[in-house]
């Protein structure tokens, strides 16, 4: 259900919102991701949850400042990532992979597509 997963999983043009900050943290993302797949350590793993958190930081401050709609609703999306991400440990089994890789790709191009042309 939902978007494509690219394959191999890296950010490619599809994934563009038009924002430079926003497109290289979430490119960062997929890195950060596809370097768990690599070599499923907690040193990436930790990698990836501080680059989350980072990027939730910078896109809910540019909405904040933009008085963005969607914006309760989109930083309780954000928290419930980050909540699932904190319950696992490496090393990743597969279902906890399937699901990130699953939830940026679709949270990407089904939630932060809205804000698309929205934020200055
Ligand atoms: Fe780019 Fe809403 O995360």
């Amino acid at each position: 259900m939902g978007f494509d997963i690219p394959e191999p999983y890296v950010w490619d043009e599809s994934f563009r919102v038009f924002y430079e900050t926003l497109d290289t943290e979430h490119k960062g993302l997929f890195q950060g991701i596809f370097a768990c797949i690599g070599e499923n350590s907690q040193g990436n793993l930790d990698t990836l949850r501080d680059k989350v958190e980072k990027h939730f930081s910078t896109e809910e401050g540019m909405m904040k400042k933009n008085n963005y709609a969607d914006y309760d609703s989109h930083k309780k999306l954000h928290a419930e990532f980050v909540g699932k991400l904190a319950a696992l440990s490496a090393p990743l089994d597969g279902p906890s992979v399937y699901y990130s890789k699953n939830w940026l790709v679709n949270h990407i191009k089904g939630i932060d597509f809205k804000y698309k042309g929205k934020l200055g």
